[in-house]
């Protein structure tokens, strides 16, 4: 390789155009997908405190959220439901009138482009807040099984293109992958929330869809936040379960995750820029301490180069909207 000063890289970044021709990674409007929270009734929209911008919202209100993200680009939404009722098994999870799978059928009818995920877990529609079913104060990972597979059917029933268990429960893409299957579901998806690790950051989110835990943590189900190797396989068993696209959560501290992940599946690989990776970029712009838009463009650009081909991220549309610009 020759050196100074035979090579000079700033030759290449002189000008605008100069830096476009060599740029090696690109983002795209249509990789971005826009998390969304739905809750019964109409007219309803819920600002969350922690998440500038982002709201709870009913059904009709949803869908002014996703027309807007649409025309801006934005390739898809997860929808993540608000029920009226919590149980311990969380059998709202199922309801075909249930938030989500409304929101589904309604996004289907109006705006039908939009790529439809539907997040399947049971923590919001639990009453103790937990991402199963628990016995003796523990989460039960088998009995959790068939339920997640029934929401997922549920979801799928309703018309989502892909389900997206973040669980963590050992074994649930395989029990999905069969029930769709058993069901002739066969053309839909599933994103596993793959390497879901026990993070700090999920904070303001679990004030958006209201499902902290009553009594204990997540540990117990979520990875250490310490290990790649474990992250790696437990993207290849769910691969070999039959997930279509496997996700790493959180986004920006875990970008060695995503790079890993995708070198040793070469699968599509989704990255998950959480509610406080997002809340952290919010405070520290509105004090005036960083310029809020191009951390928010340098953020999603790493998530990218790391090796993600999905980005699902609460400022989907804001991004969108400057990448056309
Ligand atoms: C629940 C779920 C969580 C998120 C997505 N699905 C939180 C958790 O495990 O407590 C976090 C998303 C975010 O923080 O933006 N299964
Ligand atoms: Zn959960």
């Amino acid at each position: 390789m020759p050196t100074f000063p035979a090579y000079r890289p700033r030759r290449l970044r002189r000008t605008v155009a100069l830096r476009a021709l060599v740029r090696e990674t690109h983002l795209h409007p249509a990789q971005l997908v826009l998390p969304l929270f739905v809750r019964a009734g109409s007219g309803v929209r819920r600002a969350i405190e922690a998440m500038p911008g982002v709201a709870q919202t009913s059904v009709d209100e949803m869908l002014r959220d996703a027309e807007r993200a649409a025309n801006a680009g934005v390739g898809g939404v997860i929808l993540f439901g608000i029920p009226e009722r919590k149980d311990s098994s969380g059998s709202s999870a199922w309801d075909e009138q249930g938030p989500v799978q409304s929101a589904l059928r309604a996004l289907q009818r109006e705006i039908p482009d939009l790529v439809r995920i539907a997040d399947v877990c049971l923590c919001e529609y639990t009453d103790h807040g937990h991402c199963g079913i628990l016995r003796d104060g523990q989460v039960d990972n088998d009995a959790t099984l068939p339920l997640l597979a029934r929401s997922a059917l549920s979801f799928a029933g309703a018309g989502a293109d892909i389900v997206a268990p973040s669980d963590m429960m050992d074994g649930r893409v395989g029990a999905i992958r069969e029930a769709l299957d058993s069901e002739a579901y066969r053309d839909t998806a599933i994103l596993s929330y793959a390497a879901k690790f026990a993070s700090a950051l999920y904070g303001p989110f679990r004030e958006a869809a209201e499902s902290t835990p009553r009594s204990g943590d997540r540990r117990g189900y979520q990875m250490d936040p310490a290990n790649v190797d474990e992250a790696v396989r437990e993207a290849k068993l769910d691969i070999n379960e039959g997930a279509d696209i496997v996700m790493v959560k959180p986004a920006g501290p875990y970008l060695d995750i995503v790079t890993r992940i995708k070198h040793e599946t070469g699968h599509p690989v989704a990255a998950y820029q959480v509610s406080g990776e997002y809340a952290m970029i919010q405070a520290a712009a509105d004090r005036g301490w960083i310029d809020g838009d191009r951390v928010m463009m340098e953020s999603l650009l790493g998530i990218r180069r790391a090796g993600a081909d999905v980005i699902v991220t609460y400022f989907a549309v804001e991004a969108a909207r400057r990448l056309r610009e």
